[in-house]
């Protein structure tokens, strides 16, 4: 196996495999609340950049929903962090922002779409990434669309599993 790139020391408590302990929680204003689980891998090979893919199911039906998959980059030298990230929703964005201690804190740069995408358009997204004392991995994001302030769409804690 080969060693983490010095560059991305600073999120080696990322890597390998989370599993959400509990459902996690979905709302919106404008929909019904909904629960899901969703399995998180982070991983490298040795290049400056994480891999990542995010995976998303249906609470009850264990269908497949939603999923991520993307990189991550830090600025050298800094605590400046870019997560690179496409969606199967069609939505591709950049976010960046801070890691203090074991917390990211993102906001995104860019947002695009496909010219097909179903409104209303995601126009802003926040999502605070950490691994809490407890040993598991909490995740919570916010967007404002079209017709929607910033507001939380999504929380969900994970277990490590690998
Ligand atoms: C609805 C965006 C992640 C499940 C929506 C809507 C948007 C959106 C724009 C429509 C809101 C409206 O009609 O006003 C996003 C973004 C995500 C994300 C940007 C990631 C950054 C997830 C995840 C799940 C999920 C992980 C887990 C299964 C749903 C469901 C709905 C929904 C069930 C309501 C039904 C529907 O419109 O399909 N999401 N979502 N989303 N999202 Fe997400």
């Amino acid at each position: 196996t080969v060693e983490l790139n010095q560059a991305l020391l600073a999120l080696d408590w990322l890597l390998g495999t989370w599993e959400s302990d509990e459902p996690g929680e979905g709302n919106f204003p404008t929909i019904k609340p909904f629960h899901y689980t969703e399995t998180l891998n982070f991983s490298h090979v040795g290049q400056p950049v994480i891999n990542f893919t995010f995976n998303a199911f249906h609470a009850e039906t264990k269908r497949p929903m939603h999923r991520e998959c993307g990189f991550i980059r830090m600025q050298p030298g800094t605590n400046r962090v870019a997560f690179i990230i496409a969606q199967n929703s069609g939505l591709v964005e950049i976010e960046e922002g801070d890691l203090t201690g074991q917390q990211l804190n993102l906001q995104s740069q860019a947002v695009a779409r496909t010219s097909f995408a179903r409104e209303p358009h995601v126009q802003k997204i926040s999502r605070v990434i950490q691994l809490r004392s407890d040993g598991r991995l909490e995740q919570s994001v916010s967007m404002a669309t079209d017709n929607q302030p910033l507001m939380q769409h999504l929380h969900i804690t994970y277990r490590r599993s690998s």
